[in-house]
């Protein structure tokens, strides 16, 4: 469903001519390409079809959303075991019948599935990333808006860290118009005081666990996010995204992907950013990476 929302989002933005669905069940690859083909004459041209591997040779990007995905009440880390088979399997396919294109990997526990994904590929520096924090960092910045009736596209908050249960919230940058989000009265006189900053961001970390429990998964918000990834790449925007990649020290954390605010254009995963947290969410970052760390380390090859 996360690939099928993601092609169906990609396909009314006009910005691939070519797309490739392969899928462990042939069949259901090529029903979601004949529907997406379906409806060609409304949307921008370009090419859908369903195939093997082979057919990824000379992509710009994959895409992979392959694996199991949580039932009710199921961590995303609870789906490590299983889904590290599934990306160890993947992987060295697309990079053999693709040694160039950039890779963005979706499928959770997604931080340490893109260090697996990353390892495995041996591509340059930033070419494997993950979709990581960036859809925590889109539901913040709705709650955000949603609250202060604000646009969200205007509230520049970030989510940082593990997207799973430790994932970090970043209150002391996050700002709409150069305010800090906690300083900001609106119209009606409505403020994020500690009470809703708490509740904010609790309905951030727990809106999957939610959806899950009312429809078994979630996919449109993620279709939407991995667009945005994915247009940010083909267009080379440069265009700053919570997206996860393996980290190089920043904040003193190394041998984990994680999410960060980052530079993303046609290399993928360009430049970490660094921004300038207060000591405690400095520790909660370190603690995020430490718990994926200890993971990390059951599953490795
Ligand atoms: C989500 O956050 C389940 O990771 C997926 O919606």
């Amino acid at each position: 469903m996360v690939g099928a929302s993601f092609a169906y989002s990609l396909m009314q933005c006009g910005v691939a001519n070519e797309l490739i669905l392969v899928d462990a069940d042939e069949a259901r690859a090529e029903g979601e390409a004949m529907d997406l083909n379906h409806g060609m004459p409304f949307v921008s041209p370009m090419r859908i079809r369903a195939g093997g591997y082979e057919l990824l040779a000379g992509c710009d990007l994959t895409v992979i959303t392959a694996g199991a995905n949580q039932r009710p009440g199921q961590t995303r880390l609870e789906l490590l075991q299983r889904n590290a088979g599934v990306i160890r399997d993947i992987v060295p396919r697309i990079v053999a019948a693709n040694p160039r294109g950039v890779i963005l990997v979706a499928t959770n526990p997604v931080d340490i599935l893109t260090e697996i994904a990353a390892e495995v590929a041996g591509l340059p520096p930033g070419h494997v990333f993950g979709s990581g924090t960036t859809l925590d960092s889109a539901r913040f910045r709705f709650l955000i808006g949603d609250y202060l009736d604000v646009n969200p596209r205007s509230v520049h908050a970030y989510i940082i860290g593990e997207h799973g249960d430790s994932a970090v919230p970043v209150w002391s940058v996050a700002n709409i118009g150069g305010i800090r989000v906690s300083d900001l009265a609106t119209g009606e006189g409505k403020r994020i005081d500690g009470a809703a900053m708490d509740r904010i961001f609790d309905q951030t970390r727990n809106a999957a666990y939610e959806i899950i429990q009312r429809k078994k998964s979630t996919y449109y918000a993620i279709g939407l996010a991995l667009r945005t990834v994915v247009e940010a790449v083909l267009r080379d925007e440069q265009t700053v995204l919570t997206v996860c990649s393996p980290m190089k020290g920043q904040f003193g954390v190394e041998g984990i992907s994680l999410s960060l605010p980052t530079i993303v254009g046609h290399g993928g995963a360009e430049t970490v950013l660094q921004p300038p947290l207060d000591p405690r969410e400095i520790g909660l970052f370190r603690e995020s990476a430490s718990i994926l760390l200890d993971q990390y380390a059951s599953v490795r090859a």
